[in-house]
C-alpha cells in the first residue's frame, strides 16, 4: 500500500529553512523563517511567559481533559484581546470562540463549520496571501477566488483592484483578511482603507475572515485591532482566528483561537457547539499548557504589562531594521527602490528580486530567503546589516 506514496518535495519555506541549518558559513542569514529573532538571533522565551509558566506549573492539580473548546478563561480573555474590554459584541453575547492548536488548527476548523454553515461556501483570499491559507482551508466543496492586494511593481497595495474585485462577490461569500502584518507582503491597509472596505462588505453582505496572527507586532495591541473591531460594530457576522504562537512567542505550545460572531445570542449558541463539535473531529481536545500561560499574563497586572513591554520591544526592533534597511539599500543604490520596507509593518516584505537573483543571493552569500523573495526583516541584525546590503545591492547590479 505505502509504496503507491510518492516523496513529496519538502514544504518551501520549511526547506529553505532546513537548507540553512545545513549550511556551515559563519556569515549566513536567515531572512526565510516565519519567527521573530532578537538581536543576537535568537527566538527567547519572553519573561512574562517564564513566571507565567511557573505559576501554571505550581497551581497545576491535574492534567485530565479540558473541555472541546479548550480554556474557557482564556478564551474569553482573547475575545478582549481581539475585540477591547467592553465590545458591545461581547456584550450581547454575540461571539462563540474555542481555543485551537495555533493559528492554523483555527484556520482549519472554521474552513470545516463554514462547509456546515453554507451549501457551497467562496472564500476570497488576498494575492498574494500566506501559501498555507489554502491547503488549511481546502476541502469538500468549498471553492477560493482571488481579490488583487498587493502590486510587486509599484510596491503598494492595489486597493482599487481589491474593491473592485469583491464589488463582483456574491452575498454570502467570505473574505479572508489579515488583521495586521500582511504576510507575505508587510503591507497593511490604512484606517481609511479598512472604513471603506466595511463599507463593501456591508452592501455586498460579505462575510470578513480575518487572520490576526500577529496582533501587537505592526502599531500596538488595540491599533492592530482596528479592522476586526470595526466589522465587529458594523457586520452581523465574522470570522476572527488569532495565534499566540508570535506575539506571546509560544511557537511550539501550539495555542490559538477561532472565533464566530453571530447576529444574536441564540445563534452565537449554535456557532459555539458547531466550534466544538468540529474539534472534536479533528484533535478532540485542544493541549493546555500554552492556552493557561497566555490566560495568566491576561489576567495578572504585572504580568499583562510585562508582555506588552517585551510585545513593544519587539515591534520597535523590527521598525527601527525596516528603516535601518532602507536608508543601507539607498546609501547603496542611490535610489528609493526600498523606501518601502519601511513604510510597511511586522515581519515580512516582499523585496521584489528575482528568482535568480534569491538563488544567487542564497549561493554566493549564503542569505536565504523563500522564492518570491519574501524577507523576514526580524532576521536583519545590526552586524550582518551593511553585509547584507552589500550583497543585494551587487546581485542587483546588471
Ligand atoms: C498569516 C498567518 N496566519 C496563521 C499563521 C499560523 O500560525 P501558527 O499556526 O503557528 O499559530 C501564520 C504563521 O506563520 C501566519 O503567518
Amino acid at each position: 500500500m505505502f509504496e503507491k506514496l510518492e516523496h513529496l518535495p519538502d514544504d518551501p519555506i520549511l526547506g529553505m529553512m532546513a537548507k540553512f541549518r545545513r549550511d556551515t558559513s559563519d556569515r549566513k542569514v536567515d531572512l526565510a523563517a516565519g519567527v521573530y529573532q532578537d538581536e543576537n538571533g535568537k527566538t527567547v522565551v519572553l519573561r512574562a511567559v517564564r513566571e507565567a509558566e511557573q505559576r501554571v506549573h505550581d497551581a497545576q492539580k491535574t492534567k485530565t481533559y479540558e473541555g472541546l473548546a479548550g480554556n474557557v478563561s482564556f478564551n474569553r480573555a482573547m475575545q478582549r484581546l481581539i475585540f477591547g474590554e467592553s465590545h458591545p459584541v461581547i456584550n450581547d453575547r454575540r461571539v462563540a470562540t474555542v481555543q485551537t492548536t495555533g493559528g492554523s488548527g483555527g484556520l482549519h476548523i472554521v474552513a470545516d463549520v463554514l462547509r456546515r454553515a453554507e451549501k457551497e461556501p467562496v472564500v476570497w483570499l488576498s494575492g498574494p496571501t500566506w501559501p498555507n491559507h489554502r491547503p488549511l482551508i481546502r476541502g469538500g466543496d468549498l471553492s477560493f477566488e482571488v481579490y488583487p492586494y498587493y502590486d510587486v511593481e509599484r510596491r503598494g497595495i492595489d486597493f482599487d483592484g481589491m474593491l473592485g474585485a469583491l464589488d463582483q462577490a456574491a452575498a454570502g461569500d467570505v473574505v479572508l483578511l489579515h488583521g495586521c502584518c500582511h504576510n507575505p507582503t508587510g503591507a497593511d491597509l490604512s484606517q481609511g482603507q479598512w472604513d471603506q472596505l466595511v463599507g463593501v462588505l456591508e452592501r455586498r453582505g460579505l462575510i470578513p475572515f480575518i487572520d490576526m496572527a500577529y496582533q501587537g507586532f505592526a502599531r500596538g495591541v488595540d491599533e492592530d485591532a482596528y479592522g476586526a473591531r470595526l466589522c465587529a460594530a458594523r457586520l452581523p457576522e465574522m470570522i476572527v482566528v488569532t495565534s499566540g504562537s508570535k506575539n506571546f512567542g509560544v511557537y511550539r505550545d501550539r495555542v490559538g483561537t477561532a472565533t464566530l460572531v453571530a447576529p444574536d445570542a441564540d445563534t452565537t449558541a449554535a456557532c459555539a457547539s458547531h466550534l466544538a463539535n468540529v474539534t472534536r473531529t479533528v484533535y478532540s481536545m485542544p493541549p493546555a499548557h500554552g492556552a493557561a500561560v497566555i490566560d495568566t499574563i491576561l489576567r495578572d497586572d504585572k504580568l499583562h504589562a510585562e508582555w506588552l513591554d517585551e510585545l513593544g520591544t519587539m515591534r520597535d526592533r523590527i521598525n527601527s531594521l525596516r528603516s535601518r534597511f532602507s536608508a543601507a539599500m539607498a546609501e547603496r543604490t542611490g535610489n528609493d527602490r526600498f523606501d518601502f520596507v519601511a513604510d510597511q509593518t511586522g515581519m515580512f516584505s516582499i523585496l521584489g528580486l528575482s528568482r535568480e537573483q534569491v538563488d544567487r543571493l542564497r549561493e554566493e552569500s549564503h542569505i536565504y530567503m523563500v522564492a518570491s523573495s519574501r524577507a523576514n526583516i526580524a532576521g536583519v541584525r545590526q552586524s550582518n546589516l551593511d553585509y547584507l546590503a552589500d550583497a543585494i545591492a551587487a546581485v542587483l547590479k546588471p
